[in-house]
């Protein structure tokens, strides 16, 4: 049964893999044996990152880049098959917040937000899409949120860009279920990272958050590991199209 969720001779590319839920997925994925490429702007987190799964026993490269820039996405394809010698997973983890009153949200901030968190996916399914369909398999994993799922005032980009990248998730698991390749999404509730540190520095906000997740408190990134490992491996062949909440039961409470 442990051969389910082996990965052995895979290729992976992790957008936002420079740190939080990126960088730890890619640990799981590359303890269990893929060759990992860590797609981010910040080119010393990375190198941080790569350290860490290779002195697990892993191996990872970095590919230093801005999701948006449409040279990224190809660039970090080419660099799995040069080194790993396939690309077999992807997984679109890079996102960015921004948090403001509708009214005191510039439009470049809506933008941006709906890019990465968006256009940032769609490049990159763009350019694995020739190797997926020509061997036949694939599997993608598309990060989103519950606030993909229910919404929260002042996020209303956030909001919309995670409930889009679960249609998102949908449509492509349709147009690439006949050739093989799943396509799921992984909603994560509250996790300590970078992103959510305004949430763990304010702690009256911290606590009405936690007060509706049944568990009773937030996740840390290697919560994900078991949840991430499923949905690229052999364990999770005939789902497709999913959102899976990770999220201490936020979302059914
Ligand atoms: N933390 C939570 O509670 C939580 C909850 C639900 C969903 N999520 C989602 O989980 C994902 C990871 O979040 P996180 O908490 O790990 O965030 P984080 O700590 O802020 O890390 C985000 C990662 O994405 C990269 N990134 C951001 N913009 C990028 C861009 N334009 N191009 C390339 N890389 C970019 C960052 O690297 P650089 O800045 O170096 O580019 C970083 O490596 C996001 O999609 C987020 O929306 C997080």
């Amino acid at each position: 049964m442990s051969d389910l969720f082996r990965l052995d001779g895979q290729g992976a590319v992790i957008t936002g893999g420079g740190r939080g839920l990126g960088r730890a997925m890619a640990q799981a994925l590359a303890a269990a044996g893929a060759g990992c490429v860590l797609v981010a702007r910040r080119e010393d987190d990375l190198a941080e990152s790569v350290k860490l799964i290779e002195s697990a026993g892993g191996k990872a490269v970095a590919v230093v880049g801005d999701v948006l820039d449409p040279e990224v996405a190809p660039r970090a394809v080419a660099a799995c098959l040069e080194h790993f010698g396939s690309v077999n997973i992807l997984v679109n983890n890079a996102g960015q917040l921004s948090i403001a009153p509708i009214e005191d949200t510039p439009d470049e901030d809506w933008q941006r937000v709906i890019d990465v968190n968006l256009m940032g996916p769609f490049r990159f399914c763009k350019a694995v899409a020739p190797h997926f369909k020509a061997q036949k398999s694939g599997k993608v994993v598309n990060i989103a949120s519950v606030l993909g799922t229910f919404g929260v005032g002042e996020s209303s980009a956030y909001c919309a860009a995670k409930a889009g990248i679960m249609g998102f998730t949908r449509s492509l698991a349709v147009e690439w279920g006949p050739h093989g390749v799943n396509v799921n999404a992984l909603a994560p509730g509250l996790f300590n990272t970078d992103m959510s540190a305004g949430v763990f520095q304010t702690q009256p906000i911290y606590d009405a958050i936690v007060a509706g997740i049944p568990r009773g408190t937030h996740g840390e990134p290697e919560d994900l590991a078991g949840t991430i490992l499923y949905l690229c491996s052999k364990a999770s062949a005939h789902v497709t199209g999913q959102v899976i909440h990770v999220d201490g039961g936020a979302t059914i409470a």
